[in-house]
């Protein structure tokens, strides 16, 4: 019998042990016993971390839909599959059950494959959370075709980047969409997108706010008369479970967004595993993570995750503060929510605002509380904890990444003692290390350094869309033969690990990863710009903020500097969307540069965040008097 669900601390450290110890045998029972498989591996694990090549359940066929919707129909068939909580409180609440959602789905993989979609296709999906995201999610895993979610916040140039590079031939969208007082046309971006996309052959288009549309014949289709006239049954295409099953594009520190490719079979598993044990999840409960589908929190932990295991997940379409700042307690209130996953950046937002929000609801559904996307302060996990959680529900602050696929550390409920701010203990077969300068590992507690991974785990990207050594020079170079994940932690005399940020050039806002170089990309092609440089500060609610350091050219010296601020917040939106605009642009004679030419952000994060006292050793910069002049005037 596998461990499947853990219950106790010392079934917790001894099945941690068994998966280090024997990682296949593992992660082979887990697999074995909890899944639905139309073929058996020929091998479990084989892993090169150099090349780097990781394959898990190699030889085995799958089709991850099975395992979501078939396998459930017999028992769990009138169950709710998706609980869907609509932007409007006012408008009804939609329960889409087990068999529903498997109806839906094999409609949508039959529309799909009527447009010509092909196993190994890639599908960009660009929609809003309404439950057509979470269908065309699975009818493209129903047929093999590898779906790119590409998050409906981001832009036209954004999104059309994303669907050159893997090169979509079918995207997904809908006339617009709900976003509490606002309605956005989505329809009229991805028409945007359309004219930088020469290979794009079909749009599909979901009716959702009756947005009025323009519809280019033969290239776009309602979805909805399509979907009536399809049939609701499909047979799974039978999948290897090292195919791609998709595509997430995540920030890089430099250039061009990097489509991590997640693969079928040990994603599944890892990812089902994980939520089972993370959340604690027990029938009949009803689960919510509160992320959007667009980022990899909403892949694993409101479609796949959830589904594998039979569970009720709730999708909701609107923000915490709409009608007001009590939305998140009404909608727990409202379907008893047993468990609560939400980011830092809500957390802090809601508890600047009255407890009357809080308290004027029922809350004792709640069992869990969670929180992912960036390190949580003392002072919100103890509003979290106190205020909603009443001091009962235990907060897992689970720590992983888009490249990693699932939850890496983490508490497991009830069974973790939990601290603040700490993501505590490694999940069952993730072998964390800390390293320090000079490449090695620390051994030991108390210690601090960059975080890396030591073994693969089945949940890891493959591979970067289309560029296999970036992947391997982002990740696999900086220490040989471990995974870095460009985080720093420290491990605390107990062993619990404390994720202290990014130590590359990756910034998270409102939970958000954005790289420095494209947005100072952006910055640098307005008219007016010779040179800038960003880095994050720190903001009480987003975490960080952005704050921009620009050198004007000479004709831009003698414009409004209000009127530039607001044009390049207008580019920025434009090229890459409004969750990268900037908070303060503050315009400067130079930037502080070494003798090599690179620009020192440690300086400007400094005088950013507003604490010069020690900005170190200037001297050797190329342009040392720059700094003064820079925190003279700072904004
Ligand atoms: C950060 C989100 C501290 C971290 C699932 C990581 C966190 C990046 C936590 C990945 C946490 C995520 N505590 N930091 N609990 N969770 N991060 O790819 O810097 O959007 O590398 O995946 O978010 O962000 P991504």
């Amino acid at each position: 019998m596998s461990n499947y669900h853990i219950k106790h601390l010392e079934e917790y450290f001894q099945v941690y042990r068994k998966s280090v110890r024997d990682p296949e045998s593992f992660w082979e029972e887990i697999a074995e016993e909890h899944f639905v498989w139309r073929k058996k591996w020929d091998k479990v694990l084989s892993w090169d971390f150099t090349k780097p090549d990781v394959k898990w359940f190699e030889g085995a066929q799958l089709n991850i839909t099975e395992n979501c919707l078939d396998r459930h129909l017999p028992t769990r068939g009138d169950k709710t599959a998706i609980l869907f909580e609509p932007n409007d409180p006012k408008e009804e609440a939609q329960h889409i059950t087990y068999r529903e959602l498997h109806e839906k789905v094999c409609k949508m993989a039959n529309v799909l494959r009527d447009k010509g979609v092909k196993k190994g296709d890639r599908v960009c999906i660009y929609l809003p959370m309404i439950p057509e995201l979470a269908i065309s999610v699975l009818a493209c895993a129903r047929i093999g075709a590898i779906h790119s979610v590409v998050f409906a916040g981001f832009s036209a140039n954004a999104l059309a980047t994303r669907i050159n590079d893997s090169d979509c031939k079918v995207v997904i969208t809908s006339d617009g969409s709900f976003r509490g007082a606002k309605t956005i046309d989505l329809k009229a971006i991805v028409d945007q997108a359309m004219e930088d996309c020469p290979g794009v052959n079909t749009l599909l288009v979901a009716k959702r706010t009756g947005t009025e549309v323009n519809m280019k014949e033969g290239r776009d289709f309602w979805l909805e008369p399509l979907m009536d006239k399809a049939y609701a049954d499909i047979t799974a295409e039978v999948m290897d479970a090292e195919d791609p099953l998709f595509i997430l594009y995540t920030s890089g520190s430099t250039g061009r967004p990097k489509g991590m490719v997640h693969t079928i079979g040990g994603y599944m598993v890892f990812t089902a595993y994980t939520f089972k044990n993370i959340f604690q999840y027990r029938e009949p409960d009803v689960y919510w993570c509160t992320a959007d589908i667009g980022w990899i929190t909403g892949h694993s932990y409101i479609v796949y995750g959830p589904l594998v295991n039979g569970a009720t997940t709730v999708m909701f379409e609107g923000v915490p503060t709409y009608p007001d700042h009590g939305r998140f307690w009404e909608v727990v209130e409202k379907h008893k929510v047993t468990q609560f996953y939400t980011a830092p950046t809500a957390i802090r937002a809601l508890a600047k605002e009255s407890l009357d929000y809080v308290e004027k609801h029922d809350l004792t559904s709640l069992k869990v509380l969670g929180t992912v996307g960036e390190p949580i302060n003392e002072e919100a996990w103890h509003w979290y904890n106190n205020n909603i959680g009443k001091g009962k529900s235990p907060i897992v602050d689970t720590w992983w990444q888009t490249e990693t696929g699932g939850i890496m550390i983490s508490p497991i409920p009830y069974v973790t003692p939990t601290t603040p701010t700490y993501a505590t203990l490694p999940f069952i077969g993730v072998q964390p290390a800390l390293m320090d300068e000079e490449g090695k590992e620390v051994k030991g507690n108390l210690v601090d350094g960059r975080l890396c991974i030591k073994f693969p785990w089945p949940g890891m990207a493959r591979t970067i869309w289309g560029d296999h050594e970036r992947y391997r020079d982002t990740y696999f170079s900086a220490y040989k033969g471990y995974y870095f994940t460009g985080d720093g932690a420290l491990r605390d005399a107990v062993g619990y690990y404390r994720i202290t940020g990014r130590v590359d050039d990756v910034i998270i806002v409102s939970g958000h990863n954005l790289g420095t170089a494209p947005i100072e990309d952006s910055i640098n092609e307005h008219p007016a710009v010779a040179e800038s440089a960003i880095v994050g500060f720190p903001h009480d609610i987003k975490g960080n903020a952005l704050y921009g350091f620009v050198i004007l050219k000479e004709t831009g010296t003698g414009r409004d500097r209000n009127n530039l601020r607001n044009e390049i917040n207008q580019q920025i939106t434009e090229q890459i969307g409004p969750i990268a605009k900037l908070d303060k642009i503050q315009f400067v004679p130079g930037l502080p540069k070494t003798r090599s030419g690179k620009i020192m952000r440690r300086i400007l994060r400094k005088i950013a965040g507003n604490d010069t006292s020690d900005l170190g050793d200037i001297s050797t910069l190329l342009n040392p008097e720059v700094v003064q002049e820079i925190i003279d005037e700072a904004l």
